[in-house]
């Protein structure tokens, strides 16, 4: 077998992780989210689960990883055979399933990206009525061959590695992504009558804290905004050495993923109310309110360019630990290698994908399917494998070493009582209301 492969440095760990978190759920999901549960009210609840619930689940996820030097597929089946228990395998497929689900859905909106980057490239963007244009573009087959591109993308880095693929791409384009944010956040700022934007994200209604659904929501984008899905994040602690220190990562994750998201809100919605448009025009506004903006600005055509690329910057550094996480799994549980596990799940995720692609419907029940369900679930996976079917002393051992500040016997309560029990609420109102998406 192939000697595994480990991140080369903590920054180049830390960058991927933060790679993996940032993406479209930051720019795409969180700015139209926030305006439609409360503006800055719904910043409660979010920060509460990101930075508690976030982080946490980042620790356990990481640690798991690191415990057993593999995903969470081995890991799984592991403790289900040490404690001699049955159906660990069928567990075990529940995450990688769920994430690779993850990946087709997300790898759509990443197709979209690019054909909105190679039109504002062409200029024509400049052109096109871009209302109609994605209404007539979305949930079409025009879309199938730029989700080929996009998966394309994210294969032939997973298909390099580890160090020389994941890690080298991240380490070039997050500090870059932070950059084009701020630059972009400046423009949006300057413009005229931008100041409404920026009361309307801090400005509270307190009303909405009322609503389950914007406590429904604020979890269920807290756990997709740092990646938790039970699988991705695993890969990436699995590839990290004793001495790194775990909580220190966990934690600067769900910082710089949170500065992200409201440095996305910033370069949006100032710019949104500068020229008048609907805040609430909800998951289009990227797609529409966007482009119709930069039409209408000077230097618009440059700045839509390096807003989109930005865009895809974010989205692919997220989406090869989507694909990370299965071509793993494959890896550790057949004999097939790297180059093989990589370009069949590519290949299968390419074809089941081709009807989400075919109808808007369709791609949004299969959304909210895995988002609210799915992903959560692989998620409580996890903490219950880890803290109640394995030994939550030794999930402590894991989780400290190399730590610089030593967590306590009060962080295995906050995992295996708060974390486990809030899941547990949120993924079941979530069924019943329909949740999130
Ligand atoms: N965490 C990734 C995102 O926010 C999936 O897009």
């Amino acid at each position: 077998m192939a000697k595994r492969e480990n991140f080369k440095s903590r920054t180049g760990f830390i960058l991927s992780c933060i790679g993996a978190a940032i993406g479209l759920g930051n720019i795409w999901m969180f700015p139209y989210r926030l305006g439609q549960n409360g503006g800055a009210a719904f910043l409660i609840p979010y920060f509460i689960f990101v930075l508690l619930l976030g982080s946490t689940g980042l620790i356990t996820e990481f640690a798991f990883g690191r415990a057993f030097k593999a995903g969470s597929a081995t890991g799984i089946i592991a403790t289900f055979a040490e404690k001699g228990k049955k159906g660990g395998k069928l567990v075990a497929l529940i995450p990688v399933v769920g994430l690779a689900g993850v990946f087709m859905f997300y790898n759509i909106v990443v197709g979209w990206i690019i054909k909105y980057f190679s039109m504002s490239i062409t200029g024509e963007l400049f052109s096109i009525d871009v209302n109609n244009f994605f209404n007539g573009f979305s949930g079409t087959g025009q879309t199938i061959f730029w989700n080929l591109m996009a998966i394309v993308i994210t294969l032939s880095i997973i298909y390099v590695g580890v160090a020389k693929g994941i890690e080298k791409i991240n380490k070039i384009i997050m500090p870059a992504l932070f950059v084009i944010f701020i630059l972009l956040a400046i423009r949006s700022l300057t413009l005229p009558g931008a100041m409404e934007g920026v009361k309307y994200l801090l400005n509270p209604k307190w009303e909405f804290l009322l609503k389950p659904n914007t406590w429904i929501m604020a979890l269920g984008q807290a756990f997709f905004t740092v990646s938790l899905n039970g699988c991705g994040m695993v890969v990436y602690g699995s590839y990290i050495k004793d001495d790194f220190d775990i909580p220190k990562s966990a934690l600067s994750t769900a910082i710089l993923d949170t500065i992200a998201a409201l440095l996305a809100s910033f370069v949006i919605m100032p710019a949104v109310f500068a020229f008048n448009l609907d805040p609430m025009a909800g998951p289009p506004l990227l797609f529409i309110t966007m482009p119709t903006i930069f039409k209408a600005m000077p230097g618009g055509r440059l700045i839509t360019i390096i807003f989109f690329l930005s865009i895809l910057f974010a989205a692919i550094s997220s989406s090869i630990n989507m694909l990370e996480g299965p071509v793993e799994a494959v890896i550790s549980q057949t004999k097939l290698n790297r180059k093989k596990a990589s370009i069949l799940l590519a290949i299968i995720a390419f074809i089941l994908s081709i009807p989400l692609n075919l109808s808007m419907t369709r791609f949004a029940d299969f959304t909210n399917f895995i988002t609210i369900i799915v992903s959560p679930l692989a998620a409580l996976i996890v903490f219950l494998v880890f803290y109640y079917v394995g030994d939550s002393k030794k999930a402590l051992i894991e989780i400290n070493k190399g730590a610089s500040r030593k967590l306590g016997n009060n962080f295995i309560y906050l995992a295996k009582y708060v974390f486990v029990i809030v899941t547990i609420i949120v993924i079941l109102l979530g069924i019943i209301y329909g949740g999130i998406g």
